[in-house]
C-alpha cells in the first residue's frame, strides 16, 4: 500500500490540504514535481466547482506523476460531504485525506474503485477510531502544525501510533525543509506531511500580503487558538492583530464547516495561518524550486547524518 502512494516520487512527501491555499496549479506542480499535491474540496464553493477541479487535474497529470490527493471533512456540519464523495467516486481520486471524523462509509466509497485513505489525526484515541473504521493510514498532526494542529509532541506521538499499526503514518508539524524530512522518516514516519513550506509557493492562492508576512515571520509569531474556527489552530499572530481581533475578549466559536463555506467564513480570508515552521520561508517561489531545494537539503542532511552517526556505531 505504502508502494501506491510512493509511485513516482522522488522525495517522500505530500503537499498539505490547505483552506484557502491550496489549487490545482499548486496541485499539478507539485505531482510534476514528483511530491504528492493535495487540496481541500471546500476551496471551491460549490460542488460543480469542485468537478472542474478535479477534471482539470486529471487532465494535467499523466502517467509519471506523482498522486494527489482531495481532503473532504468528514463532520455532520459538511452539506456537501455526500455530493463530494461521490464526484471523488466518479473521478477515482488516487488518495482521499478525511479529517475530523473518519466514517465507514467513506472509507468503502474510496476503497470500492482502490483509492486510498489517509486520516488526520491529533490523539491516539482518534487513530483507534480510524483504524477500525478501515483507514489506509494516519496523519500525526503533531503541535506547531498549520491549520487545526494538535499538541503532542511528534517524536512521543509516531512512536504511540508505530505501536498500534503497521500501515503508513506521515508526520505533520512544521517540517519545512530537507532536515526535517529526514527527521520525521528517521522517527518512524514513513512519509512528511507538509503544509507551511508551501504557502508562500507561486502557485498559492495566497494573497500578496499573506506570502510578505510568512516571509516577515518566525515561530515566535505563531499562535495557538481555538478562538478563530472553535477548533485550536495555529495563526500568524500579526494578522490577529491587523484583524483588529482582541482574543481576550472573543468567545470561542463553534466548529461549523458549513460556515467555512459562505461569507462568514472571512474569519480564514483575515487571519491567516501558518505552523511554527514559518521561518524557513524567505521568498515567493515556485513549486519546483521549493521541491529542488528540498532534495538538496534533505540529501545534504543524509551525508551529514551518515557521518555524525557513524561515531557511534
Ligand atoms: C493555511 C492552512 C490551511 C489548512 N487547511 C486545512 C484543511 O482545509 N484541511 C486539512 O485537513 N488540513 C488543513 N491544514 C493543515 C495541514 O493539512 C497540515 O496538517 C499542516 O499544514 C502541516 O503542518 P505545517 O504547516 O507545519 O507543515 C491547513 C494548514 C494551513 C497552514
Amino acid at each position: 500500500m505504502l508502494d501506491e502512494i510512493k509511485q513516482n516520487l522522488t522525495l517522500p512527501v505530500i503537499v498539505a490540504p490547505m483552506f484557502l491555499v491550496s489549487q490545482p496549479a499548486l496541485v499539478i506542480e507539485c505531482c510534476k514535481a514528483g511530491i504528492v499535491g493535495s487540496f481541500p474540496a471546500l476551496n471551491q464553493r460549490t460542488s460543480a466547482g469542485y468537478r472542474e477541479w478535479l477534471e482539470q487535474i486529471q487532465a494535467e497529470l499523466g502517467e509519471g506523476d506523482a498522486p494527489f490527493a482531495v481532503n473532504l471533512i468528514v463532520h455532520k456540519t459538511n452539506p456537501r460531504l455526500a455530493a463530494d464523495l461521490e464526484l471523488t467516486v466518479e473521478h477515482k481520486v488516487p488518495i482521499v485525506i478525511t479529517s475530523l471524523g473518519a466514517a465507514t462509509e467513506v472509507v468503502d466509497a474510496v476503497h470500492s474503485y482502490g483509492g486510498l485513505v489517509l486520516h488526520d489525526v491529533i490523539t491516539t484515541n482518534h487513530a483507534q477510531k480510524a483504524l477500525a473504521a478501515g483507514v489506509d493510514g494516519l496523519i500525526a498532526v503533531c503541535a506547531g502544525a498549520g491549520g487545526h494542529a494538535g499538541s503532542y509532541n511528534p517524536f512521543a506521538f509516531i512512536s504511540e501510533l508505530r505501536a498500534i499499526t503497521d500501515k503508513p503514518i506521515l508526520a505533520s508539524g512544521c517540517i519545512s525543509n530537507g532536515a526535517s524530512i529526514l527527521a520525521a522518516q528517521a522517527a518512524g514516519a514513513d512519509l512528511a506531511y507538509m503544509g507551511t513550506r508551501f504557502i508562500a509557493a507561486q502557485e498559492s492562492m495566497a494573497s500578496d500580503a499573506y506570502r510578505s508576512m510568512m516571509i516577515n515571520s518566525e515561530a515566535k509569531d505563531i499562535i495557538y487558538t481555538p478562538k478563530v474556527s472553535g477548533v485550536n489552530a495555529n495563526f500568524m499572530m500579526p494578522s490577529i492583530e491587523a484583524a483588529g481581533l482582541d482574543l481576550d475578549s472573543t468567545p470561542t466559536p463553534t466548529m461549523n464547516a458549513e460556515k467555512e463555506l459562505n461569507s462568514e467564513a472571512k474569519a480564514w480570508k483575515d487571519v491567516w495561518s501558518a505552523g511554527q515552521g514559518v521561518g524557513a520561508i524567505s521568498a515567493v517561489e515556485p513549486v519546483a524550486d521549493i521541491v529542488q531545494n528540498l532534495k538538496r537539503e534533505y540529501r545534504a542532511a543524509l551525508d551529514a547524518l551518515n557521518t555524525s552517526a557513524s561515531a557511534y556505531l
